[in-house]
């Protein structure tokens, strides 16, 4: 299938696997884009420059095709270093670059000289206005199912989607909620030119997590995941669990009081050991309303080539007598 996304970043299908913290390694970015999608690869999971640098020859060792790298742009009083982790990036000829969280103005002139596709996360339309004014080549529409961070502004996809056709010049994404052929298929109907998937691509074998983090997200419902840190205007989307209770306490005894230390401990350092040792109970760990749609755990290329026909079918059957 071709869309605009498709001839952006040259890959076949208009899907793509967003970064993910502790996910988003070289085996899971490689099967997706060996798939015919868009893997990526979570520059800051990595850290420094010469370990990003060793991840992106890794990928490419395991495919030719089109990847991305992930660069999350977040407060932190020790900030990563992100101009290394940008001259890594040009240095490596990494096609295509995520970036979310805060506005990536200050790395775009590097990235663009370098003939480098941008395309910024963003959970809001102003924000996806902004990221084309800058000069991004597309956007990754988060509606507020999504696993992560959704911003404040809590506007499903189904509004969301429209508002940003409606406005946009660059073409988008939708992200947030995407699961199967059904989600595509009614993405493309609402504007978009593709989808972007985080929590679906967790429970597939390609995934190097833990096998409990894949087996969570198949038993959970649409019912299980929670809001933390709205008070501190750092609104994440997680998977409940204990310690999602403990700090869902804490938030309700302190309300506007609370501090990000009295959570440290459900949130800091936490993703190793839930992705790697598979100790569920350690954290909050990002996971989307979608978990509900969520009854498998396909290879990345079963997921991927089993969305590109059913999206066929409903297509031709489903809406073909339109
Ligand atoms: C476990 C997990 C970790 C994530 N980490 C990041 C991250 O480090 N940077 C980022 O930009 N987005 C991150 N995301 C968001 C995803 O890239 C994607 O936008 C989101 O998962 C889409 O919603 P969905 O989970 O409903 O598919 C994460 C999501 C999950 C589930």
């Amino acid at each position: 299938m071709k869309t605009k996304i498709t001839e952006l970043f040259g890959i076949e299908h208009p899907i793509i696997q967003g970064g993910m913290h502790h996910v988003g390694f070289a085996e899971l970015a490689a099967a997706v884009s060996n798939a015919g999608g868009l893997g990526t690869i979570t520059g800051l999971t990595q850290g420094t420059p010469e370990k990003l640098a060793n991840e992106i020859a890794r990928c490419q060792d395991m495919t030719d095709k089109p990847f991305a790298v992930n660069l999350t742009f977040l407060p932190s009083l020790t900030p990563p270093d992100y101009p290394g982790l940008v001259k890594v990036i040009v240095d490596a000829g990494v096609p295509v670059v995520e970036t979310a969280g805060r506005n990536p103005a200050a790395y775009l002139p590097a990235l663009k000289d370098a003939g480098i596709k941008v395309i910024h996360k963003c959970t809001s339309v102003r924000h996806s206005l902004k990221a084309q004014s800058i000069g991004c080549d597309a956007v990754s529409v988060d509606g507020f199912e999504c696993g992560g961070h959704p911003g404040e502004d809590d506007i499903p996809n189904f509004i969301l989607l429209p508002r940003a056709a409606d406005e946009l010049e660059i073409p988008f994404v939708a992200s947030g909620g995407m699961a199967d052929a059904r989600s595509l298929v009614a993405a493309m109907a609402l504007g978009a030119e593709g989808m972007n998937m985080g929590t679906r691509f967790i429970a597939t074998q390609d995934a190097p997590v833990h096998q409990n983090v894949k087996e969570a997200i198949v038993n959970a419902t649409e019912l299980d995941t929670r809001l933390i840190m709205r008070s501190l205007t750092n609104t994440e989307r997680v998977l409940n669990n204990e310690a999602v209770e403990r700090l869902i306490e804490k938030e309700k005894a302190l309300g506007d009081k609370l501090r990000f230390e009295d959570i440290v401990d459900e949130v800091a350092g936490v993703y190793p050991k839930i992705m790697h040792e598979g100790t569920m109970e350690a954290g909050a760990w990002s996971c989307g309303m979608v978990a509900g749609l969520v009854n498998d755990i396909p290879t990345v290329d079963e997921l991927i080539s089993g969305i590109m026909s059913d999206a066929e079918s409903i297509i031709k059957a489903r809406l073909g007598n339109f």
